[in-house]
């Protein structure tokens, strides 16, 4: 008889590994199936842990060559061992994933290894066993999305996995797409010593984030010696023995022209992949870029069959797709489980750091929102100067008459972490003088936050 369970998670990312460990811990029988020899997903194996190990590594080596100096600190001449760099790496990421084996083992979720299909509602097929489920989850995650004209070999043009394992520092990088991963592994291959170009269609980085910081991130980066081509289109590659000629051209049409590369980064976007799970079949619907549809309680067109994560709408992001899991989990134990998507942190792990949460004052502008602006540079921030660290300021949005928190964008010294506290204060629906009285500890970094929800008020104390 076919082994049942009362949840079976398709795809072992952060998504799926925490919505299985949630409902194991709520008392259900779970079982999650991943294809891939290790669990975490997309984020633990080639995303935000490598990536993450690289962007440390890289800026200890760029500390060590530019910045320690100016502490007062000699090491004579600084070489890079990219081996070494690249092994430790991988021991982060083996010692996460093997992590999540524990995890798994000490919840008791049960890992079907290899590729899962939904033969039916209420059951998976993996590996030619089927498998009965009350409830299953899809967690399949998400691809890059290819350029037509655009060949990856995961050498020389090389998506996000193959471009945290280059073997050598290129001696120009070309990455196209100017988001999330062209400009974190961008930052990496500049501070180990490559030129890098990064072409982008739109006029601007990251176009989701807030226009001024948008603005001061392309100049700090361009200070750094990051190249940007914005408005610009690649239109053909042309791979040899030693890199690639890329034509490239006008967003908006005009004279075309070449630019050589030793190595190209293709970062324009993930799409949701749901490849080999025969949804087709079983009558799960997909909107008009592959995501899969849910309604509020991520629930499919089909009972019983439900998905969270990259696979289906709202931003690519790995403690999203965690929320989503939990919410999912307590719902299917009778729970009122909750995602707030108001209150999502993006952050960018360059350095320095840009992190966002709420709306940016675009969004706020294009609904007829009234709204108070409060801003405060990092050069006015006692740590920030100790540290050297002074590229960046804190903005925050609230609403006019209420004051209520309503966005917070800041570039600046980890400002990943800065933007935790307003997570909070949004999730508590604070105000910007609820966060302008909390007493703020001296001399840090987030008295700038304190400082900037003052400045709302148009009252900062030290600027
Ligand atoms: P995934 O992590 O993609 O996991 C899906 C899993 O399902 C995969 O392991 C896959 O093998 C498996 N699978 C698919 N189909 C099947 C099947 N039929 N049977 C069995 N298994 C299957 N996000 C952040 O928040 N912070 C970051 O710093 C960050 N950095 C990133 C850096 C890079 C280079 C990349 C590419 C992404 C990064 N992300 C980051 C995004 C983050 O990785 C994703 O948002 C997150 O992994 C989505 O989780 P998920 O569980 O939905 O899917
Ligand atoms: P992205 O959506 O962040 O950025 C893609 C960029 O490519 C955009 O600026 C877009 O305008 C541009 N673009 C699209 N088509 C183009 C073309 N033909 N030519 C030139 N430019 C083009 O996507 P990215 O960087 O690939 O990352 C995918 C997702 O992974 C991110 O959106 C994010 O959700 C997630 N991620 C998150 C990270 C984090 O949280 N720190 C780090 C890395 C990835």
């Amino acid at each position: 008889m076919a082994e049942s369970f009362d949840v079976i998670v398709i795809g072992a990312g952060p998504g799926g590994y925490v919505c299985a460990i949630r409902a194991a811990q709520l008392g259900m029988k779970v079982a999650c199936v991943e294809k891939r020899g290790t669990l975490g997903g997309t984020c633990l194996n080639v995303g935000c842990i490598p990536s993450k190990a690289l962007l440390q590594s890289s800026e200890h080596f760029e500390e060590a060559k530019h910045k320690l100096a100016e502490h007062g600190v000699n090491i004579g001449a600084v070489s890079l061992d990219l081996k070494k760099m690249l092994a430790r790496k991988g021991e982060v990421v083996s010692s996460n994933v093997k992590g999540i084996e524990f995890l798994f083992k000490k919840n008791k979720v049960t890992w079907l290894k290899g590729e899962g299909r939904i033969a039916a509602p209420g059951k998976v097929e993996v590996n030619g066993t089927t498998y009965e489920a009350k409830n299953i989850v899809i967690a399949t995650g998400s691809e890059s999305i290819p350029l037509p004209g655009i060949t990856v070999d995961e050498k020389r043009v090389v998506t996000s996995t193959g471009g945290l394992e280059l073997e050598q520092v290129p001696g120009h990088l070309v990455v196209i797409g100017g988001g999330y991963i062209g400009l974190e592994l961008g930052s990496v291959w500049r501070r180990l010593g490559s030129e890098v170009t990064v072409v982008e269609f739109l006029d601007r980085l990251v176009p989701s984030m807030d226009n001024e910081v948008g603005k001061a991130f392309e100049r700090i980066l361009g200070k750094q010696g990051m190249k940007f081509r914005l408005k610009t289109k690649v239109t053909g590659a042309k791979q040899d023995e030693t890199g690639v000629t890329l034509t490239l051209e006008p967003a908006a049409g005009g004279k075309a022209e070449e630019l050589r590369a030793d190595v190209v980064l293709l970062a324009i976007g993930r799409r949701p992949y749901t490849e080999g799970l025969g949804l087709k079949q079983v009558g799960v619907a997909l909107d008009e870029r592959g995501r899969v549809v849910t309604d509020a309680h991520f629930a499919t067109s089909v009972p019983g069959i439900f998905a969270i994560g990259d696979a289906i709408i709202g931003p690519m992001l790995a403690h999203k797709a965690e929320e989503e899991g939990v919410a999912l989990a307590e719902m299917l134990a009778g729970q009122h489980g909750h995602v707030n998507y108001g209150a999502i942190p993006g952050v960018v792990y360059t350095w320095p750091e840009v992190a966002s949460i709420g709306e940016t004052e675009e969004q706020l502008k294009a609904r007829g929102q009234a709204y108070k602006v409060g801003k405060f540079p990092f050069t006015a921030n006692g740590r920030a100067r100790a540290m050297g660290d002074t590229d960046g300021f804190v903005k925050i949005l609230a609403d006019k008459a209420t004051d209520r928190v309503l966005g917070t964008h800041i570039i600046g010294p980890d400002a990943g972490t800065l933007i935790a506290e307003i997570a909070i204060a949004m999730e508590f629906g604070a105000s910007a003088e609820d966060v302008a009285r909390t007493c703020h500890a001296h001399p840090s970094l987030n008295e700038a936050v304190k400082e900037a929800a003052l400045a709302v008020d148009g009252r900062p104390l030290h600027i």
